[in-house]
């Protein structure tokens, strides 16, 4: 089987202007400028299979939507080579468009004004959708998630949430061979993120379309995709199965623990500064925990620890010992911490 994107040694640039300092240098900006080059995607490859569900990771800034772009047509790479479903993104952009379909989160790709049944006519017509699939889609939506109570809504009526349950069915309305996501729970309710997810694994499944997801949101990787690529400034570190991933970080533990403090207190940053103590304090007693990460979550102080480093009973004794910690809450490894101690540089 051919692989349904491919992607060879990829790279792309930016030209930026170069900032003088100062008013001087602004002045001279203003005139003549120097420019840099940015390295936004750097020699990246990698292949999808057509069916596959693969999440596209990394932090901010570090080349997703770059990528995407590139591999809509959108950009041309400035080195290496793309293919998708065979062909070259940008260079057929009109034959491509036939074979993808894109969600971005931000924005609709649906008519403002129009109601959305109306939008999915057009559709029709520019990717010239044969009666009979068009008809499957809409009455397949409609036992999915009961789109037929939104088809005569104006978009700009909808509600965000509305909008992307319907922006995807766009995305899959021409029965495209691979889907590009860019952050589509973006902004959404836990109930909504739900159904979205539910909706993206069924039209997966049942229409076998490749599909990828770039998100913040582990929750959506958890729910969506086995395989997850990382990649950061630019650079691929990570491209394999979830599980492996978790198997990597098996020795890893989360504590959560909870000081005595009034409530309004948690919002004038005295939650950093008792994670600051808390890692302090761990230093000291646990010398040999190097890979110990203390972030703080809601009104939780979350410690990352490796059970290799240092035993995960004397950490729980030694918090029951701290009178001043009221709640503590011991988790398994999840799939967000796992991608942020990645993001923090805790593979290297
Ligand atoms: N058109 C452009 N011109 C110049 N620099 C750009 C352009 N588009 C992106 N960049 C730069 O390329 C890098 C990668 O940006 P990109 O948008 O791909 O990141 P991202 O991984 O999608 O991040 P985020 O999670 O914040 O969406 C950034 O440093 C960004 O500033
Ligand atoms: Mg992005």
């Amino acid at each position: 089987m051919e692989p349904m994107i491919k992607m060879t040694n990829v790279n792309k640039e930016f030209k930026v202007v170069k900032r003088r300092e100062g008013v001087r240098g602004s002045i001279l900006d203003l005139f003549s400028r120097e420019y840099d080059m940015l390295r936004a995607v750097n020699d990246v490859s990698l292949e999808i299979m057509p069916g596959e569900m693969v999440g596209y990771l990394g932090p901010n800034g570090a080349g997703k939507s770059t990528t995407i772009k590139m591999m809509t047509g959108i950009l041309e790479p400035s080195g290496g080579e793309i293919l998708v479903n065979g062909r070259i993104p940008y260079e057929n952009r009109t034959r491509n468009a036939q074979d993808i379909g894109v969600v971005f989160g931000q924005r609709t790709q649906l008519w403002w004004a129009l109601p959305v049944i109306e939008s999915f006519k057009i559709l029709k017509e520019i990717y010239q959708i044969p009666d009979k699939d068009y008809k499957d889609n809409l009455e397949y939506y409609d036992a999915l998630v009961g789109a037929g109570g939104l088809y005569h809504k104006a978009v700009r009526e909808m509600s965000l949430g509305q909008r992307t349950l319907c922006d995807i069915l766009a995305a899959f309305l021409h029965n495209p061979g691979v889907v590009f996501m860019d952050e589509p729970t973006i902004g959404l309710d836990v109930s909504m993120k739900t159904r979205i997810r539910q909706l993206v694994s069924s039209l997966n499944e049942k229409k076998g379309t490749t599909v990828i997801l770039t998100t913040h949101d582990m929750g959506d990787v958890d729910a969506l995709c086995k395989r997850i690529v990382i990649i950061d400034k630019g650079t691929m570190i990570y491209d394999n199965d979830i599980e492996c991933l978790q198997q990597y970080f098996g020795a890893y533990r989360t504590v959560k623990i909870q000081f005595s403090k009034a409530a309004e207190d948690f919002e004038n940053n005295v939650l950093e500064r008792q994670a600051r103590e808390v890692e302090m304090w761990l230093k000291e007693k646990f010398p040999r925990a190097k890979s110990t990460v203390v972030s703080v979550e809601d009104k939780w102080i979350q410690v990352l620890l490796n059970e290799e480093e240092v035993r995960m009973m004397k950490v729980i004794n030694c918090i029951q010992d701290n009178k001043r910690i009221v709640d503590m809450n011991l988790q398994e490894i999840t799939t967000e911490s796992v991608i942020r101690k990645i993001y923090e540089g805790g593979v290297a």
